[in-house]
């Protein structure tokens, strides 16, 4: 394999081209909106990485209109079987439903975890790669590729939606760590103990770890994935039967005491603005 396409081509897009260019891949882009290259330019391309972006619709669920529009515009000019490997996150289920939609091509969830402030380092060294596969080729063919650009990164194989959960799941454990860590921060102040005395002791515990137990002044959880892909996971999660309360909670909560933090700072802002 020496020739990939990259449709969309924002944070996780332009790093998963960067990427493999770097380590000597031809790659095919395309973004409608840039605008960068065509649909066209994809033909010849048996592996593709979807990376358009999944926002929150207005019932919280995933909105994957940009998934099945971008999917829809480049499968005619996509060999038979070629391989769209969907890095884009996406409510369980997805891949399967685009391979009925789709029949001619193959779908594989391949998540991405990389922190858009560090991208090219976290997605080179990822704790590990996802590949949620429907056949064992595609498998095959996805781990050889990836761990070419991450070398040394342990592979795990999933069927897709497996792989779509994983995701999913991940990122509400890290919204609830720093959730927790929120709370127990306003408990120690309690005490008259700041949690920037407790923070990195708690964090010794390797169960625990360091990592997303800081308080910040905007307070939760926010930037571009955790919010929407908990809020994705809780509407998948309802329509699937199943409301979860716990995950409900931390949402309505992250969404409080972040509008808290920005009615305090408007608070300081005015007194600061008086004459
Ligand atoms: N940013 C992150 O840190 C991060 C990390 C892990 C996963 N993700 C997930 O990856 C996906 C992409 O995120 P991102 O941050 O790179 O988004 P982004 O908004 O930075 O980039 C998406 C790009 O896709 C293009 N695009 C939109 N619709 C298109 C279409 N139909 N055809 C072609 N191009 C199209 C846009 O013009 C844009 O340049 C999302 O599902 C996101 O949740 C993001």
């Amino acid at each position: 394999m020496d020739m990939i396409g990259v449709i969309g081509l924002g944070v996780v897009g332009g790093t998963v081209a960067a990427a493999f260019e770097g380590v000597g891949i031809r790659v095919r882009r395309y973004d409608r909106y840039l605008p960068v290259g065509s649909a066209g330019d994809l033909a010849g391309c048996t592996v593709v990485f979807l990376c358009v972006p999944t926002p929150s619709g207005e019932d919280g669920s995933h909105d994957l209109s940009e998934v099945w529009s971008a999917v829809s515009e480049v499968e005619p000019c996509l060999p038979d079987g070629s391989v769209v490997a969907v890095k884009s996150t996406a409510r369980p289920g997805t891949c399967e439903q685009l391979a009925a939609d789709f029949p001619r091509l193959e779908f594989a969830s391949v998540p991405e975890f990389l922190v858009a402030t560090q991208p090219v380092e976290t997605f080179t060294r990822p704790d590990r790669i996802v590949i949620g596969a429907r056949s064992g080729e595609a498998a095959a063919l996805l781990a050889d590729l990836m761990t070419r650009v991450a070398p040394g990164a342990p592979v795990v194989i999933l069927r897709p939606t497996e792989a779509e959960l994983v995701k999913l799941c991940s990122n509400a454990m890290l919204a609830a760590k720093v959730t927790l860590a929120n709370e127990l921060a306003e408990v120690c102040r309690r005490f008259g103990v700041g949690w920037s005395r407790i923070q990195g002791v708690v964090g010794l515990d390797r169960r625990i770890g360091p990592d997303h137990l800081t308080v910040t002044a905007q307070r939760g959880f926010g930037g571009a994935c955790l919010p929407k892909d908990l809020d994705g996971l809780i509407a998948a999660s309802g329509a699937a039967g199943y409301l979860p309360p716990v995950l409900i909670q931390l949402a309505e909560f992250n969404r409080q005491i972040r509008d808290e933090a920005k009615a305090d700072d408007a608070q300081a802002e005015l007194r600061v603005g008086k004459p």
